[in-house]
This record gives C-alpha cells, sequence and structure tokens, in this order.
C-alpha cells in the first residue's frame, strides 16, 4: 500500500487530505466528527476578534457554489473555552495536527495569536478580497475593531504581509497563509513576497470572487445580497486554483497545500502533481459530510496503487518535473491517430473544421462500418478532435526538450502524424 505520510512545515500528516476552513469544521463537534472521519489533519474555521453577524447564503450554480461566507459565527470566548479544546482533543485522539484559521489585519491576528496558540499545531492566516455585499458597520471586541473588507490583493498585498509579521513573533508555531487567487501572473510574485514575510506554507486557493448569477424566472440575482455578488468555490474554481498551485509551487520553496474545486480522486492527484504537498476541500464535502476525507485518503490511496506508485511524495511535483522536461508548443504538428482504437462516432469529422479527418467506409473497433481516415498532410494540431474523441484513438503528442516526440499516455517515441494513416477497405 501506498506510503500516505506528508510532512508540511515540520508537522507529519497521516495523509494529505485536509478540510478547507468552512461549513464542516466551524465547530469543536464537527471537527471532531471531521477527525474521526480520517481527515489527514484538521483546519478550524477562520475566527477572527468578533462573530461575523451575517449568516452565509449559498446556491448552487453549474460546476460550483456561490456563496457568502465571511468567517465562524461563533464569538472567539466560545473558541477559547468549548471550541478549540474539543478540536485539540479529537486531534490528539486521532494522532493529527490542527491548523487553527485567523485573520485578518495585522492588529487582529497580533491579538489572536497568543490566545489561540495553546491549542494550535499551526496557523492558517485567511484573508478577504472584500465581502460580497455584506458590508456592515465596524464590529468591536473590547478596544480591537474590526474594519472591513480587509483587501489584499485588489489593495495590494501590504495588509497580508503586515498580517504576516504580526503573526510571527507573538508564536512560534508554523505559519501557513492562505492566499486568494488571482487571474493575473502575478501569483508567483505574491507568493515570493509571502515567504520572505516569514510564511512557513502557502494554501492555495480561497474561493473566487466577487461573481453572480441570475435566476431567470424570476430575474433575481441568485443571492440577494446587497450588490448581488457572491464568491465561487466548488469544481468550476479548480482549473485557476490550480493554476495558481503551480505558479506558486514554482516561485518558492515553502511547501503549498492546494485547494480550490477538488470533487474526486483525480482532482487530488492533479494539485498534488501542480506542486502541492496537500489538499483542503470544502464544498466537494458539503453535500457528503465528515466521513467524506477518510473515504477520498481511501481512494487516493488506491490510486496510487493501481498507478503503481510506492507514495504520495513520487507524485507531487510531478507535473512541474515532466513540465520542465517538454518544449512549449510552438510548431503545428499533427496529432496522433490510431485506426484500432476508432469506433466511428463521427465527433472529430464534425469538430475538424481544416478537413483533415473524415468518414469513409470501413469496418470499426465496435464492428461498425464507418472509421475516420487522416489526412496528416492537412493537420497542423489543433487539438480541437482530440478533445472529442471518445477513445484512444486521436492524441496529441508531447514534445520533450531533447527534440523527441512521446506518446502522450504509453511515454514512448512517437511520430506525430502516424498511428495509422493507411486508407481501410472501402
Ligand atoms: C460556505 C463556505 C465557508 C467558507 N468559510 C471560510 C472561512 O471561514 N475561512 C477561509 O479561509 N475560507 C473559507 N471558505 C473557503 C474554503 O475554505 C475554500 O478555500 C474554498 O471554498 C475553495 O475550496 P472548495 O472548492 O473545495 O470549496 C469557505 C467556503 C465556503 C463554501
Ligand atoms: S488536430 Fe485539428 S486539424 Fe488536426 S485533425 Fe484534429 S481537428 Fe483537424
Ligand atoms: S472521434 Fe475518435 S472514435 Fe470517433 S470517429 Fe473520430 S477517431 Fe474514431
Amino acid at each position: 500500500m501506498a506510503e500516505m505520510r506528508v510532512e508540511i512545515a515540520g508537522l507529519e500528516f497521516p495523509n494529505p487530505i485536509l478540510p478547507g476552513a468552512g461549513p464542516l469544521v466551524d465547530n469543536g463537534l464537527k471537527l471532531a466528527a471531521v477527525a474521526a472521519g480520517g481527515a489527514g489533519g484538521l483546519v478550524t474555521r477562520t475566527v477572527t476578534v468578533a462573530p461575523a453577524t451575517a449568516p452565509p447564503r449559498h446556491a448552487e450554480i453549474r460546476g460550483g457554489v456561490l456563496n457568502t461566507p465571511r468567517w465562524s459565527e461563533l464569538p472567539l470566548s466560545q473558541w477559547l473555552e468549548i471550541e478549540y479544546p474539543r478540536a485539540r482533543a479529537a486531534a490528539d485522539a486521532a494522532g493529527i495536527p490542527l491548523i487553527v484559521s485567523i485573520g485578518y489585519t495585522a492588529e487582529e491576528v497580533a491579538y489572536l495569536a497568543p490566545r489561540v496558540a495553546p491549542f494550535a499545531d499551526a496557523f492558517e492566516l485567511s484573508m478577504m478580497h472584500g465581502e460580497p455585499g455584506l458590508l456592515t458597520d465596524p464590529v468591536t471586541e473590547g478596544e480591537l475593531v474590526h474594519r472591513q473588507p480587509v483587501s489584499t490583493w485588489t489593495r495590494g498585498p501590504s495588509p497580508v504581509l503586515d498580517a504576516i509579521r504580526a503573526i510571527k513573533p507573538a508564536t512560534d508555531k508554523p505559519l501557513i497563509v492562505k492566499v486568494n487567487p488571482l487571474g493575473s501572473s502575478e501569483m508567483g510574485a505574491l507568493a515570493r513576497e509571502i515567504e520572505a514575510a516569514g510564511a512557513d506554507a502557502i494554501t492555495a486557493t480561497n474561493a473566487f470572487g466577487p461573481v453572480t448569477a441570475l435566476d431567470v424566472e424570476s430575474g433575481r440575482f441568485l443571492l440577494d445580497t446587497p450588490d448581488g455578488h457572491a464568491w465561487l468555490s466548488g469544481a468550476a474554481l479548480k482549473p485557476l486554483a490550480l493554476r495558481c498551485v503551480f505558479d506558486i509551487a514554482r516561485s518558492v520553496s515553502i511547501p503549498v497545500i492546494g485547494a480550490g474545486g477538488i470533487t474526486k480522486t483525480e482532482d487530488a492527484v492533479e494539485y498534488l502533481m501542480a506542486g502541492a504537498s496537500a489538499v483542503e476541500i470544502t464544498t466537494g464535502a458539503l453535500k457528503t459530510g465528515a466521513a467524506f476525507y477518510g473515504r477520498f485518503a481511501g481512494r487516493l490511496s488506491n490510486w496510487l496503487d493501481a498507478h503503481g506508485y510506492a507514495s504520495v511524495a513520487e507524485i507531487q511535483g510531478l507535473g512541474i518535473r515532466r513540465w520542465e522536461s517538454l518544449q512549449p508548443h510552438r510548431d503545428s504538428v499533427p496529432v496522433l491517430y490510431d485506426i484500432d482504437e476508432c469506433i466511428g462516432c463521427e465527433l472529430c469529422e464534425l469538430s475538424c473544421h481544416y478537413d483533415a479527418i473524415y468518414m469513409v467506409p470501413g469496418k470499426n473497433k465496435v464492428g461498425g462500418d464507418l472509421v475516420a481516415e487522416f489526412n496528416a498532410d492537412r493537420c497542423f494540431g489543433c487539438g480541437l478532435c482530440v478533445v472529442r474523441c471518445p477513445t484512444d484513438a486521436l492524441l496529441m503528442p508531447m514534445l520533450q526538450r531533447d527534440g523527441i516526440y512521446l506518446h502522450p499516455k504509453t511515454l514512448q517515441p512517437a511520430k506525430p502524424g502516424s498511428g495509422s494513416i493507411e486508407t481501410p477497405t472501402r
């Protein structure tokens, strides 16, 4: 069985599947259920000096969930007296680390860190880049005032860097900084600033926003926030968050925890291959509950076994290493076509707008009378047919830095345009 243990910032996790800060970890009993459910570690709901006042709302859209979460609705005093002690006991019983999520300003986290530190194995610093339509008056806790929104990238990284510098002297526990996804290529540079400010690891990413969606029957915005805005989490977030992880992992030497849109085993594998050391899952577990995490870890273990990997470590960063060994796609190169895999579905003919692949009479793999004929001279490798082909009949060759083309599945040398260019029986 594959070795599932991972190490992040000096902490050992029995498996790399963690909950993300969210509804499944927003009190001590729920955290205990997630620990008992087999998660590799615990991450608590974000707490700041005062409880969130507006209740969170959610709405399902295709590929994701719109939400308006802020942070824990429970007061700090309740976390300190009841919820953190319960979570600590559950983490100890399960033998897993407890990561305590706090936010948001330098002033707030400097106040929180020493109070929360006795319960925490590590901190996760959460950040906000504006709050979707839930602006209220500043809330106060003693002499501290929580002013919102606390922006990060939209106002530059200074508030986050200030918060990191405020936590570090207050505790010797590792600090994980959770970043919001950026739709620009600055993620690596920002991660370097976070590392230089003293972070021990980075979680990428939080939900993305603001976004919106409408209900076409009533014409209202799905989440009736004052500005119609919400955040996006779930599957639709994955390509953006995964790119952030890839950019960050190549830019810093501290570990990265991937988060965003993980719903199935292969999603987690992608994150690990893109450079993550572990993953956090929130929306993917909303409908199944605390037992989700252990089951997910079991499926990942099976996946590693089935693919011949001895450990999580073996796939960690594999995508980066592969990317470094390949040449970027610059030339027009025909795809690989294997007529023996063709089932005659005609999808490639419909997708090819260059007349490079078309149906002709001939026996196909499933005994039908149509088969695709490929004209490599007309194909320039746009990949539209590869996207549509339901079998491995059409594949995109990979070009290594040494100039050798590889078959993307077997990783054996392959000749673009080949596979079968013979004319089938008419
Ligand atoms: C309902 C809800 C509440 C959340 N609350 C928090 C929070 O308190 N602190 C935080 O850092 N992230 C919070 N998140 C963000 C998640 O932890 C996670 O980073 C994000 O949703 C992307 O992962 P996912 O696609 O697996 O949900 C919340 C997300 C949701 C959906
Ligand atoms: S890769 Fe593009 S040009 Fe080539 S056969 Fe497919 S769709 Fe046509
Ligand atoms: S899409 Fe693939 S399986 Fe379908 S006809 Fe084309 S080559 Fe054959």
